[in-house]
């Protein structure tokens, strides 16, 4: 690297770059006072930092420094007396001694404690932001941050994609939440949508023959915030032309394993591997569309053992269930009852356990509130199903097959946690990082009250080649069957990016739009530029969106993307830094042509 520090007179290196190669040299470093250590009148002891590290100072003179004041200090790097080693930091067996210190800036109190351990209200943090950053772990993440970035940007352009930047102020480009929106000034009435993704642009793009494009796009989305979601948000963007589903899953996969070689070197990273699971899969073994493939704990289904029972309780469409292997032990009574309440919550109207004891006979073996219910057979047979064995623990839920899956799915993703199955978010090794493209998802995800189908993507998403046939004009539970060329890539449980092989042709996209209930008019009205530019040679092409806040968390072990993020909103979407959203005054409003509520007291 070139040192970025030649060019000034400040300083010649960073706090925690000085080792015992550097002893007797003589530097000058820049930072703000971590701690002092006066030592009477004459002795003090300086820890400065910087994002690198910490170097201490030793200096002889009486200086009034307080905490995070700006200094410079020039001295010569020296070894550590004996028995003042300290091992837990970098810089740990030097000092700077013969110091001459000058003060760039004075700094008041911190309004919050800056020490890592010290747990702040999120409120205050984000208040004080600024001084949140100077923070270890921040800067940490930040800069895992910058890697990814890089490294996306290096390999969509080794892989010959061009960087182009698409508009901000737009009309609604529907991706399924609400838009933010501007008002025109020169337009009284009218207003922007800011884009919920640069979908509509990178297709045209396609359509003019670009080829290839990627773009770090800001997205900006209003929708409930939570640990994964923020207003906005950063997406590795991508669209091909004359490309498949595969294709584009190999360039996906070539930008991200770049990413991981960046962040984590090549030896985790080329043994990371990435497997391929369709959306039935997915939903039937692990009850969700983002399986967290790195611990086993798979869903059976057992309805037919159950099809003529006696239990009323298993009197339903589906019966789905787990084994969790020694979870008489590892799971108390009342675990079982909070699963419970969870799987209530959640949905169901219960969750069924059963005890596999050490007896040979499942009948007699089996223990539970249910097993009076039960004949011999039904409970041989389940727990041959789910191959359980003494001191198993055996969780059923009947419902419909929807409600079946989802629920023991997501119960399954609480005991995943709840016995440590995996290693958190914490990456040692390559088994820690499970990447699973998922294929073939629905077209639809759903009906709405009015029997309306839910795009599952979005509706420019291709249908598949066998089912466009399903796809009928007034809707209906038969479209609910039709598969798309959309897939995701998930990992370790978390949907980190989205895409699919898009609609070019204009007959097609009709079909869908009729599907969904749109009339012409509506569509044309809505959709009429984009479907008039298909009209004109539209490629076959297809594309991805990778969300870089979230695989930032996941590779820093952040469980919250507000930590990989530099100014974020909080939860309720306020940024209590610089007061945003607030009011604007009267005089910008009228010239925007908008009126407000007055303002509550
Ligand atoms: P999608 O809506 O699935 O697809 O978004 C792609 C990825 O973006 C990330 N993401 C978010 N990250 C943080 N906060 C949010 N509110 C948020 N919403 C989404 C996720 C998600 O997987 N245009 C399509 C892509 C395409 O078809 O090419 C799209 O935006 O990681
Ligand atoms: P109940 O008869 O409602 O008191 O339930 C008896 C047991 O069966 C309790 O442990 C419930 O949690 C469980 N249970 C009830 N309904 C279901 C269901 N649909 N699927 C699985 N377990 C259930």
């Amino acid at each position: 690297m070139n040192n970025p520090n030649q060019a000034t007179n400040y300083r010649t290196h960073y706090c925690g770059e000085l080792s015992a190669e550097n002893i007797s040299n003589q530097v000058s470093v820049c930072g703000w006072v971590k701690r002092r250590r006066e030592h009477g009148e004459k002795l003090a002891f300086i820890d400065l930092y910087d994002h690198t590290g910490i170097i201490q100072c030793v200096v002889d003179e009486k200086l009034n420094l307080g905490g995070e004041f700006v200094l410079k200090i020039t001295g010569t790097v020296s070894e550590r007396p004996e028995g003042t080693v300290n091992p837990n930091i970098k810089t740990g067996d030097v000092e700077l001694t013969e110091c001459e210190v000058e003060i760039l800036n004075k700094a008041e109190p911190p309004p919050i404690p800056l020490d890592e351990r010290v747990e702040v209200d999120e409120n205050l943090r984000l208040r004080y932001r600024y001084l949140d950053l100077r923070k270890e772990k921040i800067q940490k993440n930040l800069r895992v941050r910058a890697k990814i970035n890089e490294a996306f940007r290096s390999s969509m352009s080794e892989q010959g994609f061009l960087e182009l930047e698409t508009p901000l102020l737009i009309v609604s480009t529907p991706e399924g939440a609400r838009d933010f929106v501007v008002p025109s000034r020169l337009h009284n009435g009218n207003f922007y949508a800011l884009p919920q993704s640069p979908q509509i642009f990178k297709q045209l793009a396609m359509v003019g023959g670009i080829d290839r494009y990627y773009q770090i796009a800001r997205c900006l989305r209003d929708e409930d915030l939570r640990a994964d979601r923020q207003f906005e948000f950063m997406q590795l963007d991508v669209e091909a032309s004359f490309v498949n589903q595969e294709d584009i899953i190999e360039i996906i996969t070539a930008a991200t394993k770049n990413a991981l070689c960046a962040v984590l070197g090549d030896e985790i990273s080329e043994a990371v591997e990435f497997s391929e699971m369709t959306y039935e899969t997915a939903m039937e073994n692990y009850g969700s569309d983002k399986p967290d493939t790195r611990f086993e704990m798979l869903l059976t289904d057992i309805t037919q053992i159950f099809e003529n029972t006696q239990a009323n309780v298993f009197k339903a469409e589906c019966l789905k269930a787990i084994n969790v292997l020694g979870g008489v032990d590892k799971i108390s009574r009342a675990q079982i009852d909070d699963l419970t309440d969870f799987s209530k919550k959640l949905g169901a109207k219960g969750l069924a356990w059963f005890k596999v004891g050490p007896k040979v006979d499942a009948a007699e073996s089996l223990d539970g509130p249910l097993t009076k219910f039960l004949s011999a057979d039904e409970m041989k047979a389940l727990v041959e199903s789910v191959s359980a064995s003494s001191g198993d623990l055996i969780l059923v839920i009947a419902d419909t097959h929807q409600v079946a899956n989802r629920v023991l799915g997501q119960i399954r993703v609480q005991l995943g946690t709840e016995l440590s199955l995996t290693s958190g978010n914490e990456i040692q090794s390559a088994e820690d990082l499970n990447f699973v493209w998922v294929t073939d998802f629905p077209l639809f995800e759903g009906l709405d009250e009015t029997g309306t189908p839910i795009c599952a993507h979005h509706l420019f998403t291709m249908p598949h080649e066998d089912d466009i046939d399903l796809l009928v004009t007034g809707g209906g539970e038969g479209m609910l069957k039709a598969r798309s060329l959309a897939y995701d890539l998930v990992l370790n449980g978390w949907e980190l990016g989205s895409g699919s092989i898009r609609i070019h042709k204009p007959d097609i996209q009709e079909r869908v739009f009729a599907a969904l209930g749109l009339s012409e008019e509506e569509t044309k009205k809505r959709f009429g530029y984009f479907l008039d530019a298909y009209k004109f040679g539209a490629p076959p092409h297809g594309g991805f969106a990778l969300g870089i806040d979230r695989f930032t968390a996941l590779l820093s072990g952040e469980e919250n993307i507000r930590e990989v993020i530099a100014f974020p909103k909080t939860q309720t979407g306020q940024d209590p830094m610089t007061g945003a959203p607030n009011r604007i005054s009267d005089i910008h409003l009228k010239e925007l042509g908008v009126q407000v509520p007055p303002e509550e007291k």
